[in-house]
């Protein structure tokens, strides 16, 4: 009994959504309004640049391109205002467009299509929407390293403990610490820079995929729309998304990065660390624990990278089999991009938000930097340059003096002359001069290292560049 009503039920359910047949389930599969509306401004310079050209080609007549653009211009404030109903019947925005259009100005809308295609016409629309989206992106992960710059100049000279394997290795600066991600954020915007490069480029007359019989001018087109020139291959033009792939894989090389600084802010913002306070603007209480300062923005941060590399794998698997030129498949490109760019941008704010307002705790990573016997290395390197020893050997040597203070329980500096002198007899108190970890800090001037003058340079040089 329980069985026939559940299979009942079900079956219910899924014709209740349909319940008007495949017309309705064709609707659903087949429409893209629902996300493409995105594009509006977009299509409609598309089309007012391709009007004003079939006219200028005397394709259309002066008349009709004036009604069109009107129109066209109309619909605009409309869509922006707020009062265009879209239409799902109408499948997606450049029918949404034509189809209103034709209401207000009559047949002369009929003319727009002249010389085009939608495959054309969606290629240069998601074009133009990627290219404005990498621009922002730029202008983003700019304000985004000149906010680590800022706080690079504060803490030039800041001693903090640096990690390998998370495990406190050689004492660096925090102004270092920031400049590497400076490098990181610096090279994404390069990346940027070359997208925005490689996609300068009209698509528009390329028609379906073979270009088209009209006296088009698509070097015109390229221009009135901002482009350095037309595409070359008609073919190519329609089938070609790498626009968005490499809007895609910028932004999940970008998540990688933002992944790892809101990963170190995690750590850092530990009670057990407690090298820097987020600000309450980046934080949320606990509605249990009263002394919880969560670093939630951080976190989500670190979960917006999934969801970015996800949409890199989505884009990269809808286009792997497809044949040239275009199917409908590509349709599902929007989404994809229009959601990594949603969560790229949410994550650059939060994070130069939070590198901004963060209190750093300079006593507590001076402290850290100097424990772990994190200046071994700069007693390794004293007793080569000082008393000859090679490499090696000095190793050795420290390795004694590390076990020694450990069993004793105290740091490198702090074992008496004798005690280093009984396991190397060459060792003086000069040593204790590279024992300190702002003489180790101060010691390491090659180039790119973390000595301040050196971060310094390294600040001096990007601040020209940002
Ligand atoms: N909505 C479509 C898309 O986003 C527009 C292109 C449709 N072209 C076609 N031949 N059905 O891909």
């Amino acid at each position: 009994m329980a069985d026939t009503t559940d299979t009942k039920s079900s079956n219910q359910m899924w014709g209740g959504r349909f319940a008007s047949g495949p017309d309705a389930i064709m609707e659903e599969i087949n429409a893209s309004i629902g996300f493409d509306k995105k594009l509006f401004a977009q299509d409609i310079r598309g089309s007012i640049a391709h009007a004003t050209m079939l006219a200028h080609q005397g394709i259309i007549s002066a008349e009709d391109k004036d009604k069109i653009v009107h129109g066209l211009n109309t619909i605009l404030s409309e869509i922006e205002s707020g009062n265009f109903e879209f239409s799902r019947r109408l499948e997606d925005i450049h029918m949404n467009i034509e189809a209103r259009l034709a209401t207000l100005i009559g047949p002369a809308a009929g003319r727009l299509h002249t010389a085009r295609s939608r495959n054309d016409q969606v290629a240069l629309d998601f074009r133009l929407w990627v290219k404005e989206e990498l621009e922002k992106t730029e202008k983003m992960l700019t304000g985004l390293i000149a906010a680590f710059l800022d706080r690079a100049d504060e803490h030039a000279e800041s001693v903090m403990p640096g990690f390998t394997h998370l495990q406190t290795a050689q004492p660096v600066t925090f102004g270092h610490h920031c400049m590497a991600y400076v490098e990181m954020f610096g090279r994404d915007r390069s990346r940027v820079r070359h997208a925005i490069e490689h996609l300068d480029e009209s698509p528009i007359g390329a028609a379906a995929l073979a270009g088209t019989g009209y006296p088009i001018d698509r070097h015109m087109t390229a221009k009135a729309l901002g482009f350095r020139e037309p595409t070359r291959n008609s073919i190519d033009t329609v089938s070609d998304r790498d626009f968005a792939i490499e809007f895609l894989s910028i932004a999940a090389i970008t998540g990688m990065h933002l992944s790892r600084l809101a990963e170190e802010i995690v750590i850092w913002s530990t009670p057990q660390f407690g090298f820097v306070r987020l600000s309450d603007a980046f934080s949320t209480g606990s509605s249990i624990m009263p002394q919880k300062k969560n670093p939630d923005a951080a976190e989500l941060v670190r979960a917006k990278t999934g969801r970015i590399n996800g949409s890199l794998v989505a884009l990269l698997t809808i286009m792997k089999g497809l044949p040239l030129a275009y199917s409908k498949d590509m349709q599902e490109d929007k989404e994809q991009v229009f959601d990594a760019a949603e969560s790229l941008e949410l994550a650059i704010a939060a994070m130069t938000g939070m590198v901004r307002d963060m209190t750093v705790n300079t006593a507590r990573m001076k402290a850290a930097a100097g424990s772990g016997f994190s200046t071994a290395t700069d007693l390794a390197d004293w007793l080569v340059r000082e008393a000859g020893l090679p490499f090696r050997d000095a190793h050795h040597v420290t390795g004694r003096a590390v076990a020694l203070a450990e069993s004793k329980g105290c740091d490198l500096a702090e074992l008496p002359l004798a005690d280093l002198q009984a396991i190397h007899a060459s060792i003086t108190d000069k040593v204790y001069d590279v024992l300190t970890v702002e003489a180790s800090v101060a010691s390491r001037k090659s180039f790119g290292g973390t000595a301040p003058s050196e971060v310094r340079r390294q600040i001096a040089f990007w601040r020209a560049r940002n």
